[in-house]
């Protein structure tokens, strides 16, 4: 692995962040917002900041090296904002990046990373195949490898593992319901219906928004899987264990969720946004040239 240069080394640390602090997440695109969502209904009193790196998005197709690279500009973005832990809301980054993160900021600022959640599908599936949709990146990964092994392979299920580059641009474009998405989905995921897979695995964050579509295609032929709840309880756990929840009485009076964008396309996103966020967490969205 080459070395990665941040932009700013640890001459010059944060203050230790305390529990009133923003948890920060982290996601090539607006993708991570499925994750930022699970997370601000688990722990409802946490102010939230979100950053899509959509000046780069998509990660799925780049050199292992340069997700890394992005990824520990974007995560020391978040550390810079002086929040208390920070979530690589991202399978593709946290691939290649959770142990130079955790090695480079310490104990702290604590990394969550995400792992398709394959073990719950290996446990679940009853006829012994399942599916993971994830990007070829993700699949190069150690962390997809190391599950496969400890998990389906005891178990002696089988794993189809299915990339596809063309569906995060959709999810980016608000197009996850359009003629082009939908043929893209069939053509894709045709092959693990005919064989008998009954457990997909959503394997990137973007795809929880896809659910919609993947229903309206194949109806209940498959159960579909996430890691949302799963990072949402892991986050919690971290944060007691740090002793960084933020104890509040009353309702929050913050936005829920600050989203911050690389690629100055705010504007654009917002009505995206208006349909991927639900209406009752209130959020706000700004371009941050970085
Ligand atoms: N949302 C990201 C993931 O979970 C990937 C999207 C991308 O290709 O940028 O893998």
């Amino acid at each position: 692995m080459s070395a990665i240069h941040p932009l700013y080394p640890l001459h010059d640390p944060m203050p230790k962040a305390g529990a009133d602090a923003p948890i920060g997440i982290f996601d090539s695109g607006i993708g991570g917002l499925s994750i930022a969502q699970e997370i601000a209904r688990y722990l409802p009193k946490e102010r939230i900041v979100y950053y899509a790196d959509t000046a780069h998005v998509p990660y799925g197709p780049r050199e292992d090296q340069n997700i890394r690279e992005l990824t520990a500009h974007a995560i020391e973005w978040l550390y810079r904002q002086g929040c208390k832990i920070a979530v690589v809301a991202c399978n593709t980054a946290s691939a290649f990046s959770l142990d130079y993160l955790r090695e480079h900021y310490g104990e702290n600022f604590p990394i969550i990373g995400l792992v398709p959640a394959l073990k719950p599908a290996v446990l679940q599936s009853k006829s012994k195949k399942v599916a993971v949709l994830a990007t070829p990146a993700t699949f190069r990964g150690q962390l997809i490898k190391d599950v496969m092994t400890r998990f389906a392979e005891p178990a002696q299920v089988e794993v189809l593992t299915i990339t596809c580059l063309d569906l995060v641009p959709f999810v980016e474009a608000g197009a996850q319901m359009s003629e082009a998405c939908l043929v893209t989905l069939k053509e894709v995921l045709q092959p693990a219906v005919d064989q008998n897979v009954d457990y997909l695995v959503l394997g990137c964050t973007h795809y929880p928004f896809l659910k919609d579509a993947i229903q309206h295609i194949f109806g209940q032929k498959m159960t579909l899987i996430d890691s949302g709840t799963a990072v949402a309880r892991q986050t919690a756990r971290i944060l007691i264990k740090n002793e960084l929840l933020f104890e509040h009485d009353g309702q929050p009076e913050h936005v829920r969720i600050e989203c911050y964008v690389s690629g100055q396309n705010a504007d654009h996103l917002k009505p995206i946004l208006s349909h991927l966020i639900a209406p009752d967490l209130t959020w706000s969205i700004k371009n941050i040239g970085i």
